[in-house]
């Protein structure tokens, strides 16, 4: 039996996304926004961002994944799955568990904007700002968390404990 530590509890992650929420509804209201998840981490933060939200958008998924090895990011990215929408002239908002070096999302920033939507901006739960690679600032930061690998909230190790619903670190195995 695995056991962990809780480093932000499902109550913090809780009330700063519903803080997120509140600030991208006023933002993107009136305007045609679509929410593009990015698997498989940001499933579980997307989930409970567009419950949050008081304005109608539309939703899709987008799946990566960066080659490397379990817990270090190479910065070459891999699109495993891409949208299913025609996104031109759409606003978009890449919603993300967290930043680390940020090669991810510099990466999909710009496959996004080459796609011809009318906005690309991002909204992560989690960023690490101490172990950027490239300079990339989240439009809707969460919780800023220090250097150590974290699991849970939808974060894996080796696709291990995406389900739990605190963002932890293991303590044991
Ligand atoms: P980067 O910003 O391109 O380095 O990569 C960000 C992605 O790497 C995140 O969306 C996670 O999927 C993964 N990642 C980075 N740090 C961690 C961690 O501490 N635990 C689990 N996954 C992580």
């Amino acid at each position: 039996m695995s056991t962990f530590n809780v480093l932000i509890s499902r109550e913090e992650l809780a009330k700063k996304t519903k803080e997120l929420a509140q600030r991208i509804s006023e933002d993107y209201r009136g305007k045609e926004l679509l929410l593009v998840g990015v698997l498989k981490g940001g499933f579980m933060f997307l989930a409970d961002l567009a419950r949050e939200l008081t304005i109608d958008v539309s939703l899709d998924f987008i799946s990566c994944s960066s080659y490397g090895n379990a817990t270090v990011s190479s910065g070459v990215v891999r699109i495993l799955k891409d949208i299913d929408y025609d996104i031109t002239g759409k606003h978009v908002l890449l919603v993300e568990d967290l930043i680390d070096t940020g090669l991810t999302l510099t990466y999909l920033k710009d496959l996004f904007t080459a796609k011809g939507c009318a906005s690309v901006k991002v909204c992560t739960i989690l960023d690490k700002p101490s172990r950027r690679k490239v300079e990339m600032i989240a439009d809707y930061e969460g919780i800023v968390i220090p250097d150590a690998f974290v699991v849970g909230y939808g974060l894996d190790y080796g696709e291990k404990y995406r389900n739990l619903p605190d963002v932890c670190s293991i303590v044991s195995e």
